[in-house]
């Protein structure tokens, strides 16, 4: 990839200055003990993340700054200071203990962009216990499964998601609870339904944050492969420290800055920064619930003054084909540090932003499983466009071959980091061999192929595995394929990524039929259907094509390589293994 350095002004010249000026220094002097020493811990002793997020900022010079700038989708308003912040949050604890929430148990959140749900994730955590956030677009079989195996006993949700799902119901014996948050539709209670104003509305607003131990589960967030069904990836409350160090060295987050992160709390980037590093830095943050809109998200900066903006790069892809002349209406002055994760960032965006915003945007790599951000274009270092950055203090990653054995800068290899920073995932929930198997000879294996240059700088080169990212978004093909094959026509099916030009892959399924079914586009759009209805529009296959029989290993294996380069046109590698 060509390399074209952004020109910047000097370090001291900027409108707030990065709080990471030296990267070498930095990495040089560096420890996790500092960090935890910025971060109060519970005073009854041990870690939890809603006590930094929220309590600590209560009780001190942050208790009437505003925490939470929320806009509803039809334009409603509120603001939530740190004080009030945690006075919801305490009712919410109070309520789900009174439900029989502990320490442990496992409440999912399946809610749009609302304060409730903020409330509910900062309220569970300070019960100590843990938070399940799921997508509000997905259909029933997506949240069964997850509930089911996490053995999930709430579920906080809305009367119209709810019904989307509630057959499920029967499925899930222990799930104790529904709570139906009524601020837009009303719900009647019933057999297990309870309402979020009768169960929280009218709870004291004191709740002591329980001392959790750094190493209690506190998040997990399904996240797909791709064999099985989507893994809870397991996150403890020590994860704060990573959040918190992130948020403040390569957010570059400031007292005086307004911050936007366009992330649903469904996915990881919408917690570990929709809430925790933000929160846990003192910072004010603007959660939108609506969805994209070019015109909107121009206004939205406008309006709340937005200074740190964490976006993807569909939306900025997105952003780029809406046109330069929306931006050119807006004042968007406020803005001084915008950043992307989740996809390649194509270095076509990184030179439009810089063009029509007057910046560029910084590309930064994490997963699920890392809990927060390890390599980055830090605010005070040179951009590469293209790259995903340099590694963050404390991080040792690594470009290694299939022996596990380091390689040369400039050669192609598995991306893998030293496992030992706080933020990492502690297990997959009922899957301790699935986390074992992503470890070898001392590394963490990522997934992901990449090359580092010369300079340290990490350049995304694709996917180990057959796992797709659409919209940065990531879909197990297993999934996908074990909904079709409910479909009476189906016999079999295989699921690919095809390339997208904004979406960088949407998700294609090649099916082959029953006898006796016919392959025209009536089944087609009938197939599309019963996917979407099951698992909703963004893990649903966009794109069917029909085919007399899948290509399979001797063993039976579908080789989804194989579809996925005949679908490119590209050579198909070897074919040994593919059956007679
Ligand atoms: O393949 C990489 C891609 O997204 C994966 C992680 O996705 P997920 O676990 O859903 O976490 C989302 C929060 C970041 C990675 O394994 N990915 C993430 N960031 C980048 C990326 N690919 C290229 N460039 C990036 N900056």
């Amino acid at each position: 990839m060509e390399y074209v350095p952004i020109t910047k002004p000097p370090v001291d010249q900027m409108p707030v200055l990065p709080n990471l000026r030296d990267y070498g220094e930095t990495r040089r002097h560096w420890s996790w003990d500092t960090v935890r020493n910025e971060l109060d811990g519970v005073p009854g002793g041990g870690l939890n993340k809603a006590y930094e997020c929220l309590d600590r900022h209560a009780k001190g010079d942050r208790r009437d700054k505003p925490a939470m700038l929320w806009e509803g989708k039809n334009g409603e308003r509120e603001t939530y200071t740190f004080a009030e912040f945690a006075r919801e949050a305490n009712k919410a604890a109070n309520g789900l203990s009174s439900l029989g929430v502990e320490k442990g148990d496992r409440v999912f959140m399946f809610l749009e962009r609302i304060p409730e749900c903020y409330f509910t994730a900062f309220g569970t955590l300070k019960l100590g216990a843990v938070i399940g956030p799921l997508f509000s677009a997905f259909g029933p079989d997506a949240v069964k499964d997850r509930l089911a195996d996490s053995g999930a006993k709430v579920l906080v949700t809305t009367p119209e998601l709810w019904s989307r799902v509630k057959e499920i119901r029967s499925d899930l014996p222990g799930l104790e609870h529904i709570v139906l948050v009524t601020r837009r539709q009303q719900a009647e209670p019933g057999d297990g339904i309870v309402l979020w104003d009768e169960v929280v509305g009218s709870q004291s607003d004191d709740f002591e944050t329980v001392s959790t131990d750094p190493e209690n589960y506190s998040v997990m967030h399904y996240t797909s492969g791709t064999t099985g069904k989507p893994k809870g990836a397991a996150h403890v409350h020590n994860a704060i420290i990573g959040q918190y160090a992130t948020g403040k060295y390569v957010l570059d987050l400031h007292d005086e800055d307004v911050y936007w992160c366009t992330a649903d709390p469904g996915w990881v980037t919408g917690t570990s920064y929709g809430m925790f590093a933000p929160w846990s830095n003192g910072a004010t943050s603007l959660v939108y619930e609506g969805g994209f809109g070019a015109n909107t998200w121009y206004s939205l900066i406008e309006k709340y003054k937005v200074t740190v903006w964490y976006t993807a790069p569909t939306a900025i892809r997105m952003l780029m084909k809406a046109g330069d002349d929306i931006p050119k209406k807006h004042d968007l002055s406020s803005l001084r540090y915008t950043m992307s994760v989740g996809e390649p960032l194509n270095p076509e965006a990184v030179v439009w932003s810089e063009r029509v915003l007057g910046l560029p945007f910084h590309d930064n790599w994490w997963q699920t499983e890392t809990g927060c951000i390890l390599i980055a274009n830090y605010p005070a270092l040179e951009i590469r466009p293209g790259s995903m950055g340099r590694p963050f203090p404390g991080i040792e990653p690594g470009i290694i071959d299939e022996d596990g054995k380091l390689m040369p800068p400039g050669e192609e290899g598995n991306l893998a980091v030293r496992p030992g920073w706080p933020s990492m995932f502690r297990t997959y929930w009922n899957n301790k061999p699935l986390y074992d198997s992503r470890f070898q000879n001392g590394w963490y294996i990522t997934g992901d192929r990449a090359r580092m240059d010369a300079d340290g700088y990490f350049w995304f080169v694709g996917r180990a595995d057959d796992v797709i990212n659409t919209a940065g978004h990531l879909v197990g093909p297993f999934e996908v394929e074990s909904v079709l094959i409910e479909h009476p026509a189906v016999a079999e099916a295989g699921v690919i990524g095809k390339p997208d030009p904004v979406a960088m892959e949407v998700v294609k399924a090649f099916v082959a039929l029953k006898d006796g079914y016919e392959a025209d586009e009536k089944l087609r759009r009938e197939l599309i259907r019963f996917s979407r209805d099951r698992l909703g529009a963004m893990i649903a296959p966009r794109e069917i094509e029909f085919v007399p029989g899948l290509p399979k290993t001797r063993s039976g294996k579908i080789m989804r390589r194989l579809l996925k380069a005949r679908e490119l046109g590209l050579p198909e590698g070897d074919t040994s293994t593919l059956e007679d």
